[in-house]
């Protein structure tokens, strides 16, 4: 758990809910904004950046580049990144606090590998319990000296803090054991550094926001989805990105639980605008659409190579139905699994998520907080090592109470959603939420939920 419980923690007070309604914006998506400051801080001049998320997770990526020589400008969500080249970049004072931020400690990791000087990377009581062999181990075969913990319960695995002393690199083949867009980005980092070609391919496609924004800053990355292959050599190439003007659009992992919410409130109608709609990322619109809800999605144009527009999404009376999400459906919704499972819980019939075993180790292990969460609310769900099944209730009000979200930003936003259809009062603690979608309490607001 990330903080102790006390009585001092920021609330939030959720009471079932009478319609929402309107049209709002998301901060910008958090995978992006990371992804915007790391390659800006690569650039050859100055990149500003439009819409950057300013969730915690996006904070602690934007201080470290701070602490590693890179100016870094601020005006609300306009951010002016000074790029200066991986040659530019400098050690560190004092440990990179990445905060509760796994993308921040992974892709962090990557870069400085190459990097000839030491660099210590560390993280909150969540992160520090994350799995970081996965990054390590094939960092270590491109030659790069990284130390971290051991735990004697996974005597296999390496945690934080880990310690990176970066030097020469060589190109490999690897083949992630895991899909995770986190360890290809820090390989594709580390391969842009390398003496020779990296050819990283992966069991499924993850979300490819690196390989646009890199292939958009004219780096040396050519991606083979069909494949799962991503190629890097940079042979020839002067190790600088092209600066260009970088805008963020909206974070559809924010935008699913208000989403989900409009699809369980009655006679509810939200539109969300100006969302990232990139295909790896949209596993959560055709769910839901599968599961039977009323969604309008309109593509209404591009940025950097991924589509943008928005989505509407209205209750209509008819039950939303259980279904098996499972193989690359689930791994294109890997972070709206939390909001699913609330659709789910109030759905007829049973939904079934598998192929799931990752959210055990994501900010909290999600599969047994969604679980013991949904059954404090009176919902039937039972657990298996990866994945869990909801038993719908077709409709009839969840119970409230106290959220318990174990440091984790997705289960306190899935514990307030839930709340707006429940029979009495949920409280969550919701000082975690703004690791990812600070302005969460107030847009439920704005589209008139009971949330105080
Ligand atoms: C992210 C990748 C995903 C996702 C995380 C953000 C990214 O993790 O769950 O919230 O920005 O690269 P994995 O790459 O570990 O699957």
């Amino acid at each position: 758990m990330k903080q102790e419980d006390s009585s001092s923690e920021p609330r939030l007070h959720v009471s079932r809910s009478p319609a929402l309604r309107g049209t709002v914006r998301v901060p910008g998506d958090k995978s992006i904004s990371h992804r915007a400051l790391l390659f800006g801080a690569l650039a050859d001049g100055p990149v500003e950046i439009s819409g950057l998320g300013l969730g915690g997770d996006n904070v602690s990526t934007m201080a470290a580049l701070r602490a590693l020589g890179v100016p870094i400008q601020q005006a609300g969500t306009d951010v002016r990144v000074q790029g200066v080249g991986l040659a530019g970049l400098g050690e560190a004072a004092s440990p990179l606090d990445c905060g509760n931020s796994g993308t921040s400690m992974r892709l962090l990791c990557g870069l400085l590998a190459g990097r000839p000087f030491v660099s210590t990377l560390t993280g909150d009581g969540s992160l520090s319990r994350r799995p970081m062999a996965r990054v390590v181990t094939p960092l270590r075969r491109m030659g790069a000296t990284i130390d971290g913990q051991q735990a004697d319960a996974r005597p296999d695995d390496l945690f934080p803090p880990l310690t990176v002393r970066g030097g020469a690199l060589r190109g490999i083949e690897y083949e992630l054991p895991v899909a995770s867009a986190q360890l290809k980005s820090a390989l594709i980092l580390a391969g842009l550094q390398a003496c020779g070609r990296t050819v990283i391919s992966e069991p499924g496609l993850s979300r490819d926001h690196s390989e646009r924004m890199l292939r958009f800053f004219g780096a040396p990355v050519s991606a083979e989805p069909e494949r799962r292959c991503v190629v890097v050599d940079p042979t020839g190439w002067n190790g600088r990105l092209r600066a260009g003007p970088v805008s963020v659009p909206g974070d559809l992992s924010s935008a699913a639980f208000l989403l989900v919410a409009a699809l369980i409130v009655p006679e509810s109608d939200v539109t969300v605008e100006n969302l990232g709609l990139n295909p790896t990322r949209t596993g959560v619109l055709d769910a839901l659409h599968a599961m039977g809800a009323n969604l309008e999605i309109e593509v209404t144009g591009q940025a950097m190579g991924e589509p943008i527009g928005s989505v509407r999404a209205r209750w209509t009376g008819r039950r939303l139905r259980g279904i098996k999400v499972e193989g690359e459906l689930a791994l294109r919704s890997i972070d709206e699994i939390p909001a699913l499972a609330v659709a789910a819980a109030i759905a007829k019939g049973t939904t079934e998520f598998c192929d799931l075993r990752e959210l055990r180790v994501k900010e909290s292990d999600r599969i047994a907080c969604i679980a013991r969460e949904l059954q404090r609310a009176g919902v039937t769900v039972s657990e298996a090592p990866d994945g869990f099944s909801v038993v719908g209730t077709e409709g009839r009000p969840s119970r409230g109470g106290r959220v318990q979200p174990d440091g984790d930003h997705r289960i306190a936003m899935a514990g307030a959603i839930l709340g707006l259809v429940a029979v009495d009062a949920t409280e969550v603690p919701s000082q975690d939420i703004a690791t990812s979608f600070p302005s969460f309490a107030r847009l439920l607001q704005v589209l008139g939920a009971p949330v105080s």
